[in-house]
Formats: structure tokens, sequence, C-alpha cells
């Protein structure tokens, strides 16, 4: 017989689940950046909060192997997403229009080198996405495999989480406060630009 507490945990594990994917819902829809009136910190600020909700949303996929497949198979589709199709646009931001701009700017130093590291940053990052992705698409193709993953999803997303939390600091406490202090209104316009060139559908032939 089933205990009476695995039941209730696997109740909770459930709406905890549940509560994310509809909060998941709410900041898609809520947080579209509009690019044409937000600035390029604030664009940035806005993908970081992406970053960190999908993040999440992968956390408890991993901790919820009970929870209901179609739940599961939707938080798994979500994070797959957001992690191949906005976050090398988010890492391009950065590259290639912020990065170069700093590089300019920068006296050499404290902030310079904060500037190379958050490129340098990404690459760890990127290894740490191209383990977790397929099994993310396993979970999306047949949910019931997830046991099959053991630790190895936990563990994988924890790390990514770990190295996001250094990552977003980096740029949040320096970056993002070079960028306000060195670059100028001209830069800042252009990067938003830049930001929202990327996300234009690519025209049909
Ligand atoms: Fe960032
Ligand atoms: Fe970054």
């Amino acid at each position: 017989m089933v205990p009476l507490s695995w039941e209730r945990d696997t109740r909770k594990l459930f709406i905890r689940l549940l509560r994310g994917l509809r909060m998941l819902n709410f900041i898609q829809s809520a947080q579209t950046a509009n690019p044409q009136t937000e600035d390029a910190v604030s664009l940035l600020l806005g993908c970081h909060d992406r970053i960190r909700h999908f993040t999440q949303v992968g956390m408890r996929l991993a901790e919820s192997p009970q929870a209901p497949a179609s739940d599961r198979i939707d938080a798994a589709r979500a994070v797959l997403r957001y992690y191949t199709v906005a976050l090398p646009l988010h890492e391009a931001d950065e590259n290639e229009s912020v990065h170069p701009r700093l590089r300019r700017a920068l006296p050499p130093g404290e902030l310079a080198h904060a500037n190379q590291q958050m490129v340098e940053q990404h690459a760890g990052i990127n290894a740490s996405v191209v383990e977790l992705v397929p099994m993310w698409q396993q979970i999306e193709r047949a949910p019931q495999s997830q046991d099959e993953l053991g630790e190895r999803l936990r563990l994988g997303t924890e790390r990514l989480r770990t190295l996001w939390s250094v990552h977003l600091a980096l740029e949040e406490d320096q970056v993002i406060p070079a960028m306000r202090k060195y670059l100028t209104e001209e830069d800042l316009t252009e990067i938003a630009r830049e930001m929202q060139a990327r996300r234009q559908p690519v025209p049909s032939r």
C-alpha cells in the first residue's frame, strides 16, 4: 500500500510544479521585452529575470520526477525553448554588442577584466547547457523515462544554477554599472537597436 505521506508529498510536488508553470506563462506574457521603449540595460536585466526563472523551472523539473507527465513535458519544452532559442540571443547581445564597446571605453583594471570574464564565462555555461539539453529532450519525448536520468539531471541543473549565480553577479555588480558609467547614450541606443534586430524574424524568401 502506498503510504499516506508519499501521497501528500506527491500532491505537494504537483502543486508546486503547476504553480511554477502558471507563473511561467505569466512571466512569459508579462515580461515580453519591448526594445522600442526600453533601454539596453533594462532589456539585459529583463533577460536575467528570464534566465533565473527558467533555471528555476529546470530545477523544479529535476526535483519532481513524480509530477504528472504532462506537466513535466510542458516544463521540459519551456526550458528547452528558452535555452536553445532565447539564451543564444542574450549571449550574442553581450558578446557582440556590449563587450566590444566596453573594451574600447574602459580603462585597464578591474572592470575591463570583468568585461573579459563575462565572455569567457559564457563558454562554461554553454558546456553545462549542452549536457542538459539531451536530458530535457528525453523528458519531453518520454517523460516516463525520467527516473533513468538518476541524479545526473539534478546535479547538472544545480551546477548550471551555481554558474549563473556567479555570472549574473559579475554582470549586475560590475558590467552593467560600467555600461552606465562609461558608455555614451549613443552606445546604449545602438546596443538596444542591435538587440531588437537580433529578435526580428528572418524574412522568408
Ligand atoms: Fe547577461
Ligand atoms: Fe552573460
